[in-house]
Formats: C-alpha cells, structure tokens, sequence
C-alpha cells in the first residue's frame, strides 16, 4: 500500500461523537459549534474564535475584519496555498509579495519592510509547515506602520513562539481544520481574535450578515423568528457534526502534535548524515506543531519519482503563486523563493505513521542516495 504524505489521525472517539450529534437531532449551527468555539479560544489563550466552513473563509473574513478593500496593498508570501492570495484579491486589495528566508521558506520580515508603500495595509504572514513565522520583528513592522498582522495559521496549530500559540499573536488568525491540517474536521476553519468587536461583526458575516443565528433564536424559552440582516455575510458557518469531531480532535491536539514532533526528530536523526539532503530550520525559541516536514533538496523530482515507484507518496509545497498567471502582474520580485522552491520535498508525516513505514521511507532515501553516489 502506498504511504501517503498525510493521514488524519481517529479513533472510536470521533466515530461516537458523530454518533450524538446525529442522534441530538441538531446538526446545524448549535451548541457544539459554540462548545468547540469557547474550548479553542481557551487552547489558544484569545478571546474569541468563529468557527466556520473552511481556512478560506476565515482568510476571507480576516480581510473583510480588516476593512481591506479596494486600492489597498497586503503583502503576502508567494509560499502558500492559494487561499491566502486569493482571500485578498475576494476584497479587491492587491498582493504584493515578499521573499521568503532560504533556511525555513517563511516570509522574510526584511523584503516585507522593501515592499511597504503609502497603500500597504497589512501583512499577512504563513507559517510554513507549522514552523512559526519571525513574529517579533513582523509584529514590530505592522506596529511602526500601523498594519493588519493577520496570521495564516493553517499550519499552525497548537505551535507556539516565544509561549504564544500561532494564530493567536496577530489581529486576527485564520485555522483550517481541513482533512490534512493537524486539527481534521474534513472541512472546517475558524477565525481568531482578541478585539470584541470584530468578533461580533465576524458571527454575524459567517452566517449571511443575519442577526442571531438559529441556535440562539431556538434555545431562548420561546422560540423567536425575528431577526434582522445588517449587511452582506457569506454562508460560512460551521455546523455541529464537524463541532463535534473537532471538540475530540482538540482534546488530543497536543498529544498528536507530540508524536508528530517525535516523527520529525527521528527524521532529523536519521538524514543528518545525508549532506545532499537539508533538514527544515526551526527559529529559536519556536516550538513548530509540525504540520509538515520538508526537506530541501537538488534531487527534489528524482527523489519524489524514485519514492513514488517504491509506494511512497511525497508533495511539493507548493508552486510559488506568482507563478500563476493571474498573480504574475503582481508587485515583489521573489528570487530566494524562485531558488529554493525548486528543491522543497515534503515527506510523510502524521501521528499514525507506522514504524515499518518509516523505515521504508528512510530505506528509500538511502537507496537513491546510494544510486546516485550522493550519500559519501
Ligand atoms: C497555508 C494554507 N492556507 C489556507 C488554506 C485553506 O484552508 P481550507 O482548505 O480549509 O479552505 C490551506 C489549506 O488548505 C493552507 O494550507
């Protein structure tokens, strides 16, 4: 069987918890999503989360929190899934995209202060492969300037910087709890901050701008129909089926971030002999949740095809976005990314990855090391 680059980790837990959630008879928005919202702030020492449909729609919601519009500049990373670009251009701002450090392939906080401009409004800042941004010195920019720090934290989660959670430390951070992230719902995502006020504009944008949501109207002694809509929201909402895996999910976060990073020092361990392979950096002071563990390497295709005929799946993280048509036009020359790109190889990792498996991963790579006189 072929081992894949990730696999989410459940257990008879949420197999019960979906269970009652579909005998409660309510699966809609209701009391696990607002269960799952209160125990994820607390995790994350902020004040509030959203809870909704996906990472997407939490990006997109942190724009909109930010009051992005139109004219507005936001620099980004072109290291990234697409959602975090796109989130920008669904408010009609423009990226403008920074380089990234060589070492961990984050967001280099020295090209984002090259890339500031009168219509700079926010940064928007991906911790790449759960190894925490530089966040000081980014907090310190959006300080100085009077920015939106808004943290992609869909790698992210249960890592820290400095004792602070990721995610939490900008003015809003965006989850996904997507099928492959370290918290897995199948879909979902929540937004977090500290600033009441947006909070209480967010649950009312993730549920198409309406007042109070269903739950609320029903769980008061008398159900009350009424209700008003102060502006355009999304239908992006979570709904208690994924509440509830996610509540199971939490509960074990960090013990399944352990063994993740236990599965990352034992690669580290094992390729440290390997000169033509790079192992990933870590800041100091950070403690990354390990979403993923890439590698950098010269033999990044022949490495991926030579594994993939062996049953080992492996990823390339990811296209750099201005490589895309329709972000070329964009501001930010990217070299360093243009260089290192080309050599990222993301590597199994989950917390169920078996023993036998590992070691097939790692004979693989020795292997092809060995063919091609590369391992000394
Ligand atoms: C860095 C990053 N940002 C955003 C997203 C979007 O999350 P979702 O798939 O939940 O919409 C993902 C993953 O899918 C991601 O990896």
């Amino acid at each position: 069987m072929t081992i894949p680059v990730f696999r989410p980790s459940y257990g008879e837990e949420e197999f019960q918890a979906v269970r009652e959630v579909m005998a409660s008879g309510w699966v809609g928005l209701g009391p696990k999503t607002a269960e799952f919202e209160k125990r994820f702030a607390e995790y994350l020492g902020v004040r509030h989360a959203v809870a909704l449909n996906s990472g997407t729609a939490a990006l997109h919601l942190a724009m909109v929190a930010a009051g992005l519009g139109r004219g507005d500049e936001v620099i980004s990373t072109p290291l990234t899934f697409v959602s975090t670009n796109h989130a920008i251009l669904y408010v009609g701002a423009r990226p403008v995209f920074a380089d990234v450090e060589a070492e961990t392939a984050n967001i280099d906080p020295r090209s984002v202060r090259r890339r500031i401009t009168k219509k700079t409004r926010a940064i928007v800042c991906v911790h790449y492969g759960g190894r925490p941004c530089k966040m000081d010195e980014l907090e310190a920019i959006a300080r100085e300037h009077d920015l939106a720090l808004i943290e992609d934290a869909a790698h992210g989660c249960g890592g820290e910087h400095r004792g602070r959670k990721l995610g939490a430390i900008g003015r809003f951070g965006a989850f996904s709890f997507h099928a492959v992230k370290n918290l897995a719902t199948g879909e979902g995502g929540a937004i977090v901050t500290n600033d009441d006020d947006a909070a209480a504009r967010l649950r009312k944008l993730r549920w198409l701008g309406i007042s109070r949501d269903t739950w609320t109207r029903g769980s008061q002694a008398q159900y009350s129909w009424y209700y008003t809509v102060e502006e355009v929201g999304f239908k992006y909402h979570m709904n208690d089926i994924p509440a509830a895996i996610g509540l199971v999910q939490l509960a074990r976060l960090d013990e399944m971030n352990a063994r993740r990073a236990a599965w990352a020092a034992r690669y580290d361990e094992a390729l440290r002999d390997l000169a033509w392979i790079q192992r990933p950096a870590v800041e100091p002071g950070t403690k990354p949740d390990w979403h993923n563990y890439v590698i950098q390497t010269d033999q990044r295709d022949a490495l991926n095809a030579f594994l993939a005929q062996r049953g080992i799946a492996t990823g390339v993280h990811y296209i750099p976005n201005n490589h895309y048509d329709m972000y070329k036009k964009c501001r930010g020359r990217t070299p360093v990314c243009e260089r290192i790109w080309k050599r990222l190889l993301t590597l199994p990792l989950y917390p169920d990855l078996a023993e036998a498996d590992f070691g097939r991963i790692l004979a693989g790579i020795r292997e092809f090391g060995r063919s091609k006189g590369l391992n000394g």
